[in-house]
């Protein structure tokens, strides 16, 4: 009763796959699920009002002005100005890093002022 035998197979074969197929839809759904869980989280924090947090004017600094003065701020990138060589003030740091200035955004939505004072101390630091 070989044929038998080949049928048997076949529909074992065929479970198996229609198991596969089940896990692997509940898978992707699974991953989709989480994703739609994880988007207006998102949301949340770029609408909110500026964070709060406790992080370090470096930590910020890496976060946010690296991609144009550089790790060690005279990069330069899209004309931003050297910071080590800016004769700046404390105050006048701040005010450039809340409003702005040039193609330099303000960073007054991101950081609040506590934050920003602490960015503005990080590139005194600078040299
Ligand atoms: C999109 C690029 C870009 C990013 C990001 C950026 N900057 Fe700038 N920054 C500039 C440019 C360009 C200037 C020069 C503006 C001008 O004078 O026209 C500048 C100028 C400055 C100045 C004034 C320097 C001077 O002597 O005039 C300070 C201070 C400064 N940036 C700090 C920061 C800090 C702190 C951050 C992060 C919170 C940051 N920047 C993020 C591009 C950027």
């Amino acid at each position: 009763m070989a044929i038998f035998k080949i049928v048997e197979h076949q529909l074992v074969l065929m479970k198996m796959r229609k198991q596969i197929f089940i896990l692997s839809t509940f898978i992707l759904l699974m991953g989709i699920l989480s994703c739609g869980e994880k988007a207006p989280e998102k949301k949340t924090e770029s609408t909110t009002n500026p964070v709060s947090t406790n992080a370090t004017g470096e930590d910020n600094y890496k976060k946010f002005c690296v991609a144009c003065h550089g790790a060690d701020g005279d990069m330069g990138m899209a004309g931003a100005k050297s910071l080590p060589k800016s004769a700046l003030s404390q105050q006048e740091r701040e005010d450039i890093i809340s409003n702005g200035k040039g193609t330099m955004p303000g960073f007054n939505q991101k950081l609040d002022p506590e934050a920003i004072k602490k960015v503005a101390e990080y590139t005194l630091t600078l040299k």
